[in-house]
C-alpha cells in the first residue's frame, strides 16, 4: 500500500502540485470513474475537467486496453505497476502511444492514479531516422535504374520525334503519346535520383516567410486556386539555415498534397509559423538534445490522411493517387531531415496538420 507521506505543504499546496505537472494525471475510482484530472490530462484528452469527470475510464481508452488490466494488477499487489509505449489511440484523439504508471491511493478504497507520459514526439523522431533509412536505401537502386533507363529513353523519345515527321497527322498523337509518357519517365527518375543526392548543400540563412509567400504564391495561380489561404506568421521568427529552393520544395508539396485533399468548394490551407525557444527535446539522435525552436505548420481541412496509411505515408512510393509517386513525402523527409529538422503528421478528417520543427539559424547544424 502506498506510504502516508509527512508533509510541509497544505492540502491546498499538494493539489496544486498535482495540478502542475507536466504530465497527465488521472484518479480513477473503484468503479473506472474518473476522480480528478490535472490540465495536462485535459490537454491530453482535448476536453475539459468538468466533461471528463461525467466519463469512465472506458470512454477515454480504447476497448480492450491494457490499462484496465494494469489497474488491477497495481491495486492486487498494492503497488506501483507501469508499462511503457502502451497505445491508448482511439478514433477521436488518432494515435496515442504514451508511458503509463499505475498506483494504487490509501482511499478512496480501489482508487487509482494513472499517469502518462506521451512518447508521440522521441517515438516519431525514431521513426523519421526509419524513413531517413528507407531513403537512404534508395540511393544506391536510384543511381542504377536512372543509368540503365535514361538513355533508352532518349533513344525511345528520339525514335519517335523521328517517326512522328514521317506519320499522318491523324496518327501523330501516338508517337506525342510516347514522348508524353517517356518525358514522365524522365521526371519520375530525375525525382528519384535527387534522394541519392548526398552533397552537402550550400547552407544560407533562409526566412521561412519569404519561401512561404513563394510556395503561395505558386499555388494560388495554379493547382489552388480555388482554395482560401490563411497564414498565421510569427513577426519574430529567426532564419533557419538552409537552401532557399530544397524549403520551396518542401512547402510546395506539403500545400500540393493538401490541397489535393480538400473539397472542391469550401478548402482552406492555413500556414503558420511560430518561435518556441524553451522546447528542447531529449530524443535519442547522435545522443544530442535538439533545440528546434522554429515551428511550420501546413494545416488543411481536407478529407485526412487514411487512418491505415498514417504510419507509412512518409515512406517512398506510398500514394493513393492514380498519378502519385509517393515520393513527395518521402522528399519532405529528406530535405528536412538534411536541415536537421524533424516532421511529424496528425490528421483527422477535416483537420490535417504536417508539422515541421527546425533548429535556428545561429544553432549551426
Ligand atoms: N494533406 C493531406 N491530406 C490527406 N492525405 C494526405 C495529405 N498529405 C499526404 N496525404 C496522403 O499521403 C500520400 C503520400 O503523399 P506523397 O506526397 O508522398 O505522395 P503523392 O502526393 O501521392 O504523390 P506525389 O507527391 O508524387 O504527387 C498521399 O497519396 C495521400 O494519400
Ligand atoms: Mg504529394
Amino acid at each position: 500500500m502506498a506510504r502516508q507521506t509527512e508533509s510541509k505543504l497544505p492540502i491546498d499546496t499538494a493539489a496544486l502540485i498535482a495540478a502542475s505537472l507536466p504530465m497527465p494525471m488521472l484518479v480513477v475510482g473503484a468503479g473506472q470513474e474518473l476522480l480528478f484530472v490535472n490540465p495536462a490530462a485535459e490537454q491530453f484528452f482535448d476536453t475539459g475537467a468538468g466533461l471528463l469527470l461525467k466519463h469512465t475510464l472506458d470512454a477515454l481508452i480504447p476497448f480492450g486496453s491494457p490499462l484496465t488490466g494494469l489497474i488491477a494488477q497495481a491495486l492486487e499487489r498494492g503497488a506501483s505497476v507501469g508499462e511503457r509505449t502502451l497505445d491508448i489511440s482511439t478514433p477521436r484523439h488518432g494515435e496515442r502511444i504514451a508511458d503509463v504508471m499505475v498506483t494504487p491511493l490509501p482511499e478512496p478504497e480501489g482508487a487509482v492514479i494513472v499517469t502518462l507520459q506521451e512518447r508521440s514526439l522521441a517515438q516519431r523522431i525514431d521513426r523519421q531516422l526509419l524513413h531517413r533509412g528507407a531513403v537512404r536505401s534508395m540511393h544506391g537502386m536510384a543511381a542504377v535504374l536512372a543509368h540503365e533507363i535514361k538513355n533508352p529513353l532518349a533513344g525511345i523519345r528520339g525514335a519517335a520525334q523521328l517517326l512522328e515527321e514521317a506519320l499522318p497527322d491523324s496518327e501523330k498523337n501516338l508517337t506525342q503519346l510516347i514522348c508524353a509518357e517517356t518525358d514522365r519517365i524522365r521526371t519520375l527518375i530525375d525525382r528519384m535520383e535527387s534522394f541519392g543526392d548526398t552533397r552537402s548543400f550550400p547552407r544560407n540563412p533562409v526566412n521561412i516567410h519569404e519561401v512561404l509567400d513563394r510556395v503561395r504564391k505558386i499555388a494560388e495561380t495554379s493547382f489552388a486556386r480555388d482554395v482560401t489561404f490563411t497564414e498565421i506568421f510569427d513577426p519574430s521568427l529567426p532564419s533557419v539555415l538552409g537552401d532557399f529552393d530544397q524549403l520551396i520544395q518542401v512547402f510546395l508539396n506539403l500545400v500540393r498534397n493538401a490541397s489535393d485533399a480538400l473539397p472542391e468548394a469550401g478548402g482552406e490551407i492555413t500556414l503558420t509559423t511560430g518561435y518556441r525557444p524553451g522546447v528542447r527535446f531529449g530524443a535519442a539522435v547522435a545522443g544530442e538534445r535538439l533545440s528546434l525552436p522554429l515551428e511550420v505548420t501546413v494545416r488543411d481541412n481536407g478529407s485526412g490522411v487514411p487512418a491505415d496509411l498514417m504510419p507509412y505515408n512518409f515512406d517512398p512510393f506510398v500514394t493513393t493517387k492514380t498519378y502519385g509517386t509517393g515520393l513527395g513525402l518521402a522528399l519532405v523527409a529528406k530535405i528536412i531531415g538534411d536541415h536537421g529538422g524533424v516532421i511529424e503528421c496528425d490528421s483527422v478528417p477535416r483537420r490535417t496538420v504536417f508539422r515541421i520543427l527546425l533548429p535556428k539559424a545561429t544553432e549551426g547544424i
